[in-house]
């Protein structure tokens, strides 16, 4: 299983120093959430942090846009150093230029979709798009608890995807833990998103290693 674990919940001093421990640690991915107040309710950090990042780490930067129209600052996102950028289909109705936009630019683009929103809103963007990222809790923060009607989305996901020969991965995110994380692989996800699970542990490398190996 690839993880891509989320630095939401780590405290902002701390998130440089973490983030390079995953890198050290073997860790390929990392799931980058900027929410802006609207589309939910918190506020995280946006792309001048993601482009202060950048000079930290060469990981694969996987940034999630909670933030209403998308559409608006994708080009600030696309020049940010962030290499999959995922939008919420509920946040817009320009997501065939936004993907168009991103993918011109030579990054890779997703769409995700929050708990009550039914895979059938994603169908017309599958064949272009490099991932589809389920929401398995309601998008706004860490630390709340996996909701299994994410695992048929992501089992027909799958079925899509071989059926139609389409290239997109699989992500799931919100309350993924070893436990959690058995039961997505199950469904066929190919990514995880792990925020506070990770962050609680003692041993990173270890549980790292553990949810590697599911
Ligand atoms: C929630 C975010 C998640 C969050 C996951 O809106 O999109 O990425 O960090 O945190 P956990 O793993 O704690 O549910
Ligand atoms: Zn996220």
């Amino acid at each position: 299983m690839i993880l891509s674990p989320s630095i939401l919940n780590v405290e902002d001093n701390k998130k440089i120093e973490y983030i390079q421990k995953l890198e050290k640690n073997g860790v390929k991915f990392l799931h980058l959430d900027i929410m802006d107040g609207k589309f939910v309710e918190n506020k995280t950090f946006d792309y001048q942090y993601i482009k202060e990042l950048r000079k930290h780490s060469n990981m694969i930067f996987d940034t999630h846009l909670m933030i209403m129209n998308p559409e608006q600052l994708i080009e600030e996102y696309i020049d940010s150093g962030s290499d999959y950028i995922t939008f919420h289909i509920e946040a817009t109705n320009k997501a065939f230029d936004i993907i168009e936009k991103i993918k011109r630019c030579n990054k890779k683009v997703g769409i995700s979709i929050k708990p009550n929103t039914s895979l059938s809103s994603t169908l017309e963007y599958l064949p272009f798009i490099d991932l589809v990222l389920v929401m398995s809790v309601e998008p706004g923060k860490g630390g709340q608890s996996f909701m299994n009607n994410s695992l048929p989305k992501i089992k027909e996901l799958k079925e899509l995807k071989e059926v139609n020969n389409y290239k997109y991965l699989i992500e799931v995110d919100g309350g993924i833990n070893n436990e959690t994380a058995s039961l997505v692989k199950e469904a066929g996800v190919d990514l995880i998103v792990v925020g506070s699970y990770l962050v609680k542990q003692t041993d990173l490398k270890k549980a790292i290693l553990d949810l590697t190996n599911i």
